[in-house]
Order: C-alpha cells, then sequence, then structure tokens
C-alpha cells in the first residue's frame, strides 16, 4: 500500500534547464541561445555538486545561494560577464516550468484519495515561488523543504522527514524522483522508489536500485492504483 507520493521538485516536477531556455527565447539575450545548454548543464551539475560536498564539510549555506554559485561557475566557463543576463537567470529560476504533465498527475492521484507532498533540497521560499507560479498549489498536502534541518539529500534525515510530517511508515511512502542519486538515497533509507529517466541515462552505480522505471510523470497515477489493488 502507498497512500502517500513524495516528488522531487527540481529536475522531476520542474524543468530546470527552462531558464536558461527562456531566457534564449527573449529577444535582448538571442545570442545566449549558443551557449544556454552548457550553461544549464554546468549550473545543474554545479548546484547538485555544492549540496553534497557541502554536507560532507558541514558547510551549510542555503539553496538559493548554492543556486546562485553555481550560475557563476557556469557563466565563467563559458566566459560570460553579464550582470543583468546572470540577474535575468536567477530571476527566472523563481518561476521554472512545471512538465506539462505534471498538473493533471498531481490531481489524478489527488482525486484517488492518494496524498501528495514535495521533498526538496530548495529553500521554502524558492519552493513556494514555483508552485505558486506552476499552480500547483491545491494538488499537494505539503511541500517539506530541508530547510528546516540545513542538510541536503541524500542524507537519510531528509527522507526522515516525510515519516515525521505524515506520521507514516516507510511502506505508505512512493518516492519520485528524476534523480538517480535521489532515488538510492530514498531507496537506502527504505521508501519504493520510481525513477523518472526522461533522458534515458544509465542508472547510477550505487547499490540502491528503484522499484520502477518510467520516462515521464504520466502513468504515475496507475501505477499507483495497481500498487494500491
Ligand atoms: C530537489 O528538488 C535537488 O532536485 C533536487 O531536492
Amino acid at each position: 500500500m502507498a497512500n502517500i507520493c513524495i516528488f522531487d521538485a527540481y529536475g522531476t516536477l520542474f524543468d530546470v534547464m527552462s531558464a536558461a531556455r527562456m531566457l534564449a527565447n527573449e529577444k535582448a539575450y538571442d545570442k545566449f541561445s549558443k551557449y544556454s545548454e552548457k550553461v544549464s548543464n554546468t549550473w545543474r551539475i554545479k548546484q547538485l555538486e555544492y549540496t553534497w560536498l557541502r554536507n560532507i564539510m558541514d558547510d551549510y549555506l542555503d539553496f538559493w545561494q548554492i543556486t546562485k554559485d553555481g550560475l557563476d561557475f557556469a557563466l565563467e566557463e563559458s566566459q560570460i560577464q553579464n550582470t543583468q543576463l546572470r540577474n535575468r537567470l536567477l530571476d527566472l529560476y523563481w518561476n521554472l516550468s512545471a512538465y506539462s504533465e505534471a498538473r493533471d498527475v498531481l490531481i489524478a492521484l489527488k482525486s484517488n484519495n492518494i496524498r501528495t507532498g514535495i521533498l526538496s533540497n530548495g529553500s521554502r521560499d524558492m519552493l513556494d515561488s514555483a508552485v505558486k507560479s506552476a499552480n500547483l498549489n491545491d494538488n499537494l498536502d505539503v511541500v517539506l523543504s530541508i530547510d528546516k534541518i540545513k542538510i541536503y539529500k541524500p542524507d537519510p534525515k531528509v527522507y526522515q522527514m516525510v515519516l515525521d510530517h505524515f506520521n507514516c511508515t516507510k511502506g505508505d511512502v512512493l518516492f519520485i524522483s528524476s534523480n538517480g542519486w535521489d532515488i538510492s538515497g530514498a531507496s537506502k533509507f527504505g521508501f519504493k522508489t520510481l525513477w523518472v529517466n526522461r533522458n534515458f541515462n544509465p542508472q547510477d552505480r550505487l547499490n540502491f536500485k528503484p522499484w520502477k522505471i518510467v520516462n515521464n510523470l504520466s502513468a504515475i497515477p496507475s501505477i499507483v492504483k495497481e500498487l494500491n489493488e
């Protein structure tokens, strides 16, 4: 029985590449299109690396600062020095696009009496803004930010936040993420996990494997229904 579906935010519900893509579509920044993919990829990789490294070094900084640091690295790597462009990219990060199927999937889960939530490294205000701008508020029971405990995924204390919030057991939870490392962390913690592998990436060589793999979020309501029959 999995009556609680918990989603990772960035890369799973929200398209982290959409900020650079949106900027490249703005007339004033059309030259940026040449760099947008590289900047986006490095930005994301550095953002994640900094969370893991800061966990190990016991040197917490909130996710917004880490997001800015990751972007500054990425822009320097592509030799882009443009404060206006930097600030515009950061603004767009507060209103990332949700994947097109995300809202309908949450609505379908709620109509099947499944409780839904986000568990994310994102800071409280970043998450609130992204959820609001994607119009997902009404279909999420909770948005859990690691802000509260100041340690990043995949530390087990993060996954524990779900149990503490819902006062439930690990067996009640299906954890959904597009990040292979997050899936490993959640599986090791004891959650049933579903990996959203949009880009057909190879599986991480970590011990803990996903329970199921899908290519987008669409099949989740029927998978959950079947699981609970
Ligand atoms: C999250 O939302 C970093 O994507 C990750 O927690």
